[in-house]
């Protein structure tokens, strides 16, 4: 039997969805405001469609306004700007989120950047960066992954990380960096590791946090964990397996869970892991664009 804390990402995201629907219905009834989220998806990206549909019926049992724009593989960079200018003045979007990647035609950063700040619900403005890393984080919107590991550490060890080692594995702009500045301002000491990092395993195993954000499955061993860790494992990837014979595709992590819950205090699944917290944020997001 593991020893680790199993921790229930798809739990505490139901959660605040449901603490999410009660403000949804007051911020209705007293103000007249419904939240309004722009989700927009260019190609048929097969993960990333489950993505945003997922986003899309999350945000209507929160009660939101929801439109999802499905864009042609082929779109144009300026029709997506000029999408994007539409839901920017559009007064019932809330919330507008793009999401990554985008086909290698358009400009990923061109496209985040035009999304006017106070509705880029997903944190990639550099207004939003700026502010997160300057420790301005209450007028930040803070990205969604991040936002939700930061959630669950929280639970685990309190909102102030004084004196614990956090190593983060992975150095992306959506997760790693934003995950770096959140962990500092809740001074953890904190290192982030890649992919030309020397004795990985070694740093690791320094780490009273450990998230793991590569989207290399199973690479993080049992032996890279520290005894008692918090391990949050951001990693959602799909691989083949087979099993009498038959091909199947299942869903696993960068950490190998059985291995590290074996000498972890608590550590996160996948999947119903981060996945359903990151979903749970952008609602959060959402909600407070429409509630400032
Ligand atoms: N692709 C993978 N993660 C994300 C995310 O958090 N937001 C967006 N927009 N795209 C993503």
């Amino acid at each position: 039997m593991p020893t680790a804390e199993r921790i229930d990402g798809k739990a505490k995201a139901a959660e605040i969805a449901e603490s999410i629907r009660k403000d949804v219905a007051v911020l209705k009834n007293e103000r007249g405001i419904t939240p309004g989220l722009a989700v927009v998806i260019v190609g048929h990206d097969p993960a990333s469609q489950v993505y945003v549909r997922n986003k899309k019926r999350t945000a209507e049992s929160c009660g939101f306004h929801s439109v999802l724009h499905e864009l042609d593989a082929d779109t144009r960079q300026d029709e997506v700007l000029d999408l994007i200018a539409e839901l920017n003045n559009d007064p019932a979007v809330h919330g507008i989120l793009v999401q990554l990647p985008l086909p290698k035609h358009l400009d990923e950063q061109l496209v985040t950047q035009s999304i006017v700040p106070h509705k880029d619900v997903d944190g990639f403005h550099f207004e939003n960066i700026g502010r997160l890393t300057a420790g301005d984080i209450d007028n930040a919107f803070v990205p969604c992954t991040p936002a939700g590991c930061m959630l669950m550490i929280e639970d685990q060890l309190g909102r102030d990380l004084s004196g614990l080692n956090a190593v983060i594995v992975g150095r992306s702009n959506i997760v790693g960096k934003p995950m770096a500045a959140l962990l500092l301002a809740a001074n953890a000491t904190v290192t982030i590791c890649h992919s030309r990092t020397k004795e990985l395993p070694q740093v690791a195993r320094h780490a009273d946090i450990l998230v793991a954000a590569v989207g290399r499955p199973e690479m993080i061993r049992g032996d890279w964990v520290k005894p008692g860790a918090v391990v949050i494992d951001v990693g959602i990837n799909r691989i083949e397996v087979v099993t009498d014979g038959e091909k199947r595709h299942r869903l696993t992590g960068d950490v190998a869970y059985e291995e590290a819950a074996n000498v972890a205090a608590a550590i996160t699944p996948v999947p119903g892991g981060v996945g359903p917290m990151t979903i749970a944020m952008l609602m959060a997001n959402t909600l407070k664009s429409a509630s400032s």
